[in-house]
C-alpha cells in the first residue's frame, strides 16, 4: 500500500472526545482498553451519568485534552468549537470523525468542501487530522472483526499530527499496512463524501459494519 502511515509509540494521552453518541463511546471504550485516559464532552453532562464513562462540560474535555476529537454532527461541529474558542483549541491536534449530513442523509452540509477544511481554516493553530468517517463506529474499533483487513484513511496538513492520529489508529487494533495517508486536508472531502456511497452500500449489504479496501495491481 502506496505512503503507508508510519506507525509510532505513543504514551498513554489524554484524550477528549467531544459527543457522547455512538461514535464517541465506541472510541472511548477503545482507546481507555489501551491505556488512555478518556474524557468525553457534552452539552448536557449532567444528564450524562448513565453512560457509564467519564463525561464533563466542552470546556473541561477540551482543557483535558492532549488529543481532541470531533465526534458530533457534521453540520453543527464547527459552532461547537466556537463556543469553545479558538485560543482554547490552539496547539492541541484534533481528530475529526465528523461527517454533515442532512436528516435523511442524502444531502452533504459541505458540498465541493468538507467540514475538516472548515475546521482547519476556522482554527488555523489546530492541527486537524481527518480519519476513521468512512466506516461505522463498530469497524473503527475492532477492524480485525471484519472479514480480513481493510483501510483507514487520514488527511491533514500537519505531519505529526497524522503520526500521532496514526498511532491512535494503532491502539484501536489498526495494523500500519491498513494505514493509507491520502494527502493534505482538503484530502478529507473524498472521505467525507464517500458517506454517500456508504449508505448505498449499507443498504445493498442489509449492514452497516462493513469496511472497504484498497487494492493495488501486484
Ligand atoms: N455512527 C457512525 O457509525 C459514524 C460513522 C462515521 C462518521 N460518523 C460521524 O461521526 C459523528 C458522530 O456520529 P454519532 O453516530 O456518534 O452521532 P450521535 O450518536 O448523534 O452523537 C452525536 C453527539 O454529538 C453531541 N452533540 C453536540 N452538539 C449537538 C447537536 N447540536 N445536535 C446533536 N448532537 C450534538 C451529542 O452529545 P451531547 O448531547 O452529550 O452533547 C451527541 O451525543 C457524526 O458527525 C457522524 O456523521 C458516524
Amino acid at each position: 500500500m502506496g505512503r503507508a502511515a508510519e506507525r509510532v509509540s505513543v504514551r498513554s494521552m489524554r484524550i477528549g472526545i467531544l459527543g457522547t453518541g455512538n461514535v464517541a463511546r465506541a472510541l472511548a471504550h477503545g482507546w481507555s482498553a489501551a491505556g488512555h485516559d478518556v474524557l468525553l464532552g457534552s452539552r448536557t453532562p449532567g444528564e450524562r451519568g448513565h453512560l457509564g464513562l467519564p463525561v464533563a462540560g466542552l470546556d473541561e474535555t477540551v482543557a483535558h485534552a492532549d488529543v481532541l476529537v470531533n465526534a458530533t454532527p457534521g453540520n453543527v461541529s464547527v459552532e461547537l468549537l466556537r463556543s469553545v474558542g479558538a485560543s482554547a483549541l490552539a496547539g492541541t491536534v484534533l481528530i475529526d470523525v465528523g461527517v454533515g449530513l442532512s436528516d435523511d442523509y442524502t444531502e452533504l452540509s459541505h458540498p465541493n468542501s468538507s467540514l475538516a477544511e472548515e475546521i482547519q481554516a476556522a482554527f488555523p493553530r489546530t492541527p486537524v487530522v481527518k480519519t476513521l468517517c468512512t466506516m461505522d463506529s463498530t469497524a473503527m474499533v475492532a477492524p480485525a472483526g471484519l472479514d480480513g483487513p481493510s483501510t483507514v484513511f487520514l488527511s491533514g496538513d500537519d505531519a505529526e499530527a497524522k503520526r500521532t492520529a496514526g498511532a491512535l489508529l494503532a491502539d484501536l487494533g489498526w495494523p500500519p499496512s491498513s494505514l493509507l495517508d491520502i494527502g493534505g486536508i482538503t484530502s478529507a472531502r473524498g472521505q467525507e463524501h464517500f458517506a454517500l456511497l456508504f449508505m448505498g452500500i449499507a443498504n445493498g449489504l442489509g449492514s452497516h459494519t462493513f469496511n472497504i479496501k484498497v487494492v493495488t495491481a501486484p
